[in-house]
This record gives C-alpha cells, sequence and structure tokens, in this order.
C-alpha cells in the first residue's frame, strides 16, 4: 500500500473522509502520516485520536518558504511517505518541493476548475451568478490550482443559497471524490497524458463525475 500523508491547516473533513477510506483492507493507500502547518489544526487532535501518527511543521518558525518546506520534506521522509494529499493546506508551495512529489501529489479544490482558482469560490460562484458549481481533484503542479484534473464533481446553485449552503453541498462531494481519486492513482489506474488524465487500458475515468 502506497504510504500517503494528508497535508492539513484546518478542520480535516476531507482528511476524514480519507482516513475512512482507507480502513477499507482493498484500499490501495495506508494513511502513514497526517502533517500540518499550524500546530493547533482541529484535524491534527482528530487524527491523533483517531490513532493515526501526526506532526506539525509550524511555518510561522521559518525564516523563508525554502526553510519551512526543507523541513517539511525531512519529516516526510522520515515516515517514508510515497505520496502526499494536500487537504485544505493553505500554504504555496516553491517549484523545488512541488518537483520533489511530481506526479505524487494530489490536491482538492472548492470549484470547477479551471474556473474560480484561489479563494472564497463559493462567493465569487454566486456573485458571477452560475448554475453549476463543484470541486476538483488534481495533480500538482508549480502554477496554483493547475494541473492534470482526476476527479471533478458538479453540484446545482440553488436560488436561495448562501456561499455557506453551497459550500457545504460542495463540501458532501469534495469527500466523495477525494477517495475516489486517491483509489484510482494510488492503484495505478489512470496515466497522465499531458494535462489530461486517462484510465489506464481497460479502465475508464467516466464515473468520477458525481
Ligand atoms: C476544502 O473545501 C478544500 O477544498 C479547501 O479547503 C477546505 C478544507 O476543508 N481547499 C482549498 O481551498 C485549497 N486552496 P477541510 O479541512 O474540512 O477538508
Amino acid at each position: 500500500r502506497l504510504r500517503t500523508a494528508i497535508l492539513i491547516s484546518g478542520r480535516g473533513s476531507n482528511m476524514d473522509a480519507l482516513l475512512a477510506a482507507a480502513r477499507a483492507p482493498d484500499f490501495p493507500a495506508e494513511i502513514a502520516l497526517v502533517l500540518s502547518n499550524r500546530p493547533d489544526a482541529p484535524g491534527l487532535a482528530k487524527a491523533k485520536a483517531a490513532g493515526v501518527a501526526v506532526a506539525a511543521v509550524d511555518h510561522k518558525i521559518y525564516a523563508g518558504r525554502e526553510e519551512f518546506e526543507r523541513s517539511l520534506q525531512l519529516v516526510l521522509e522520515t515516515y517514508r511517505i510515497d505520496f502526499i494529499c494536500l487537504a485544505g493546506f493553505m500554504r504555496l508551495f516553491t517549484p523545488w518541493f512541488i518537483g520533489q512529489w511530481s506526479g505524487r501529489m494530489l490536491n482538492i479544490h472548492p470549484a470547477l476548475l479551471p474556473s474560480y482558482r484561489g479563494l472564497h469560490t463559493h462567493e465569487r460562484a454566486l456573485a458571477d451568478g452560475v448554475k453549476i458549481h463543484g470541486c476538483t481533484v488534481h495533480f500538482v503542479v508549480p502554477e496554483m490550482d493547475e494541473g492534470p484534473i482526476v476527479a471533478q464533481a458538479a453540484v446545482p446553485v440553488l436560488d436561495d443559497d448562501t456561499p455557506d449552503t453551497l459550500g457545504a453541498r460542495v463540501l458532501a462531494q469534495e469527500h466523495v471524490i477525494y477517495p475516489l481519486a486517491l483509489r484510482l492513482v494510488a492503484s495505478g489506474k489512470v496515466r497522465v497524458a499531458g494535462n489530461r488524465v486517462l484510465g489506464a487500458p481497460g479502465e475508464s475515468t467516466d464515473a468520477l463525475v458525481a
């Protein structure tokens, strides 16, 4: 099983979904570490209570991004991590760190990329009046919120939605597609062709749109 680290900064509900999925004996990844840049992240306490190895590397005590990332890298190597899932990890990485994990790092983003990169995606979707919104799991590349898309789920935008109600509808789908995407990637059932993630011969990625 692929030794996977989940990197979080906050509450960790996607982390919970990944931990739950990885408890299945046939799941191709094991969550060997939950790592946060915030020692007080609520998700870290939850993971610890669940018996998962946890670590914190507080970005505030480092002089710069490189020093912070070197420390992260050391922790990841100590735990012999092969794969990373970013799950609400709110720090941007340098090209150096991303290069270390090229093809081995997924992120979940609360919008249908390439629409609404960055923050406040639900507010912006409502302000634009779009009727469909959603979430995306993608491989991480140096450009923020870009990279080959593994899975997406779409949800309707309703007339009486607020950012919170829309965000909750999206989040429920995040919890579905992140485990699906990790299962596909960790089992080697997809290949990356340019910017596209395709099913391995005999496999299909079609079913991933919820
Ligand atoms: C999720 O909605 C995730 O998509 C988003 O942060 C939330 C984390 O929630 N990620 C980003 O915005 C990344 N730029 P969680 O801690 O409950 O999983």
